[in-house]
């Protein structure tokens, strides 16, 4: 069977820590690993809150270049923007027409998104994940690596796919599975280790933006949440000291080791001599990919190009994946 990946980032805010580790850093590691890889940047879920909506193109261009300048090859790998595949739309049509509203209902994003007034939010809120599922079933994908908050998106595509195999008596889709890394699942926010790291988080020093330039790294993390407490040398001592452990655990990712190789390494030290050797090895990941974003945001041309080849690559699959669709729904 030919394995495929598809993820996506939505075009909103500032793209941050979290989305680097959770998402595009794990792509990048299973690049040769798998037959085709697509990389998405999903405009049309943007649209989905309003306020985010501002900024799309500046956001969608940034987000395309930060792909790129994090080691995706863009004429090795399909790097495209969502709204310049018209299938996505198609089938997540022809999916809210299969998908219960209990099952949209059930989703935790759309709850926290929706608020109180449910009444009030929009429709297009609520169908999000039948349109997600059409971005990763459009292709056939049967991989989609992404942040433990997208699980239950993605697990509502594999229910969305063998419902819609059930109603054509076919079995047009395979059933996509999540690919969850367990270290950087979930990177926390700065100021509150209970909380991820989002987008939305009001606070700009709630996360690292990857545009941020060396000395707003400093700051950011020398305004991070800590403790006066010393840092312990076994896991378990950690207890309920989360903001402790998401920094000591984003030093464990960019050194490539353990919490444990971390702890012990640290062991009775304080966080005012940590922070330093934590911004140090976060500005020698981070200053490459931001400089690399920076001179391929500066030659939009280029850019734009890179999105319509893989564009024109995203369609091909697209369209054979949608007649095969529209067979099976008996349609003209
Ligand atoms: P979005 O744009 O919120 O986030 C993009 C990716 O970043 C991951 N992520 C995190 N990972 C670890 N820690 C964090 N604090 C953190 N914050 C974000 C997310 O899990 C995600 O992998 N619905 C999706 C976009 C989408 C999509 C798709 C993804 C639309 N269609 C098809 C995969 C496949 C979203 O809003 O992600």
């Amino acid at each position: 069977m030919t394995t495929r990946i598809l993820s996506g980032i939505r075009p909103t805010g500032h793209i941050h820590l979290g989305n680097y580790l959770g998402a595009i850093r794990s792509w990048v590691s299973m690049l040769d690993q798998v037959d085709e890889r697509l990389f998405c940047i999903v405009d049309q879920h943007a649209l989905t809150t309003q306020e985010d909506a501002k900024d799309l193109r500046k956001n969608t261009l940034t987000i395309a270049a930060a792909y790129i300048a994090s080691g995706i090859d863009p004429v090795k790998n399909h790097i495209f923007v969502q709204s310049h595949v018209p299938g996505h739309t198609e089938l997540a049509w022809y999916f809210n027409c299969i998908t219960p509203m209990g099952w949209l209902s059930r989703m935790t994003q759309f709850k926290d998104k929706a608020g109180k007034n449910k009444d009030q939010a929009m429709t297009g809120l609520f169908v999000y994940p039948a349109l997600m599922a059409a971005d990763i079933l459009i292709y056939k994908a049967t991989h989609v690596p992404v942040g433990e908050d997208q699980k239950q998106h993605v697990e509502l595509a594999r229910d969305i796919a063998q419902a819609f195999n059930n109603y054509v008596g076919k079995d047009i889709f395979p059933l996509p599975e999540p690919i969850i890394k367990k270290e950087t699942a979930r990177i926390m926010s700065l100021r509150d280790g209970s909380k991820k790291m989002s987008k939305s988080d009001p606070s700009d020093y709630s996360r690292i933006h990857l545009l941020d330039d060396n000395e707003t790294i400093e700051l950011k993390i020398r305004k991070a949440k800590t403790d006066a407490e010393p840092i312990p040398g076994a896991i378990d001592l950690l207890g309920e000291r989360l903001e402790a452990k998401n920094l000591l655990s984003l030093y464990a990712v960019f050194t490539k080791t353990s919490l444990l190789h971390v702890l012990t390494e640290f062991e009775g030290k304080m966080f005012s001599e940590f922070k330093p050797k934590l911004t140090s090895v976060m500005i020698d990941h981070l200053s490459p990919v931001r400089n690399t974003m920076l001179e391929l945001l500066a030659d939009e041309a280029t850019l734009l190009q890179y999105l319509k080849r893989g564009a024109d690559a995203a369609n091909t699959l697209a369209d054979a994946h949608i007649k095969e669709v529209r067979q099976a729904l008996n349609m003209v």
